[in-house]
């Protein structure tokens, strides 16, 4: 494929233009959205907090660039006061903790990195249901409210944390939980189609299911675009870390349900299930992460079957690029056209911290770093 990636090096090159006139007016915070060129920042609690960081750990990997890894090491200190405060930790340290202090761990081993990633891992273990084998989403977000029960698609990717935890310490419990709750998304959220439900609430005492609900996607059995791309490459992930075909299976079943529903850019709209009176804004950021699950799977299977998940997430990866990249304007964001929550009518046309964390690591994937941070 090496022949037609020419345009890889060209868009590498730039983001790393634009990453270090961004890292000056950014520098170690944490960007969520970008509303009208620039990022609007985010406490340190919310769950996008690693997303910058990350990607700074990106491109330094590349071009050892100094300045960046401080930054990138300032966001992970910042984190700790998060760490100290247990009312407000949920399920998503998983994204945080891995894309800041396993990602510097992994670069560079730092031995606090560790610690704290492994504190975390801890952490995120504590929030498992044992009679209904899932990780607990959120705690409630409004006086009263009752999530004891809720668990949800996006928790795929907090999974890789517990897989290193145990790869770490040699102690099969973080593991043995990771792949126990990814078992039950499989059981629960991923239908016959390839298509996935984004929040189910169980019984948080016998951990029945009881219902799924819509969350940010339009509706209980629309699909959801980037619930869908977390499935994929969270599904790829826990094959990558335990082995187990039926991981590899539900990957692939709903790679092709995506890839399937895929306009002819390459860019999903937020939904593939929409009546036809609801507008369908593209979310950008489905595309970068669905990229990212797409190319560990073609790295995954064997070659007689790699072509169409190598192909597809190479072509999604350059039409977020073309089509949707802004490269040369003040916009500090790299990929334009996301959509954070529709329902609630949250960032609906906007560059997104995660879309462009994404979009970068796919890039550096097709440069051949294949070394995951997760
Ligand atoms: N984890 C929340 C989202 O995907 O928007």
């Amino acid at each position: 494929m090496t022949d037609q990636l020419q345009w890889v090096d060209e868009a590498w090159q730039n983001v790393v233009e634009k990453v270090d006139k961004t890292s000056k007016s950014i520098g170690a915070n944490f960007p969520h959205a970008s509303e009208n060129g620039k990022y609007v920042l985010a406490e340190p609690y919310w769950w996008t907090a690693g997303f910058w960081p990350g990607l700074l750990w990106h491109v330094y990997r590349d071009t050892k660039d100094a300045r960046l890894k401080e930054l990138a090491e300032e966001c992970e200190a910042k984190l700790d006061v998060v760490q100290q405060d247990y009312y407000r930790l949920d399920h998503d340290m998983g994204f945080m903790w891995t894309l800041t202090s396993v990602a510097q761990y992994r670069l560079l081993g730092n031995e606090v990195s560790k610690r704290r990633a492994l504190l975390t891992a801890n952490l995120l273990m504590g929030r498992f249901n044992v009679n209904g084998n899932f990780i607990r989403a959120w705690n409630p977000w409004f006086e009263g409210e009752d999530n004891r029960g809720v668990a949800i698609i996006d928790c795929m990717m907090n999974l890789p944390l517990l897989y290193w935890a145990s790869e770490e310490t040699g102690d099969p419990r973080f593991k043995n939980i990771a792949q126990k709750h990814a078992e039950t998304v499989l059981n629960h959220f991923i239908r016959s189609d390839g298509a996935v439900h984004h929040v189910i609430r169980f019984d948080p005492e016998s951990g029945e299911m009881i219902e799924a609900l819509g969350g940010q996607g339009y509706a209980p059995y629309s699909a959801w675009s980037r619930g869908t791309s977390w499935a994929i490459y969270g599904m790829a992930l826990s094959y990558h870390y335990t082995g187990e075909a039926k991981f590899l299976e539900t990957a692939k079943r709903v790679a092709h349900f995506f890839v399937s529903h895929l306009p002819d850019d390459f860019v999903p709209h937020w939904d593939f299930r929409l009546p036809a009176d609801v507008d369908a804004p593209r979310d950008s950021s489905a595309g970068a992460i669905a990229a990212c699950g797409l190319l560990l799977l073609g790295d995954t299977v064997p070659e007689t079957q790699s072509r169409m998940y190598k192909v597809v997430g190479e072509k999604i990866l350059h039409s977020l690029y073309k089509n949707y990249g802004d490269w040369s304007g003040s916009e500090e964001g790299l990929i334009l056209h996301g959509t954070s929550h529709f329902p609630e009518g949250k960032y609906l046309d906007n560059p997104l911290i995660y879309g462009d964390y994404y979009f970068v690591e796919g890039l550096a994937r097709l440069k051949g770093y294949k070394e995951l941070f997760w």
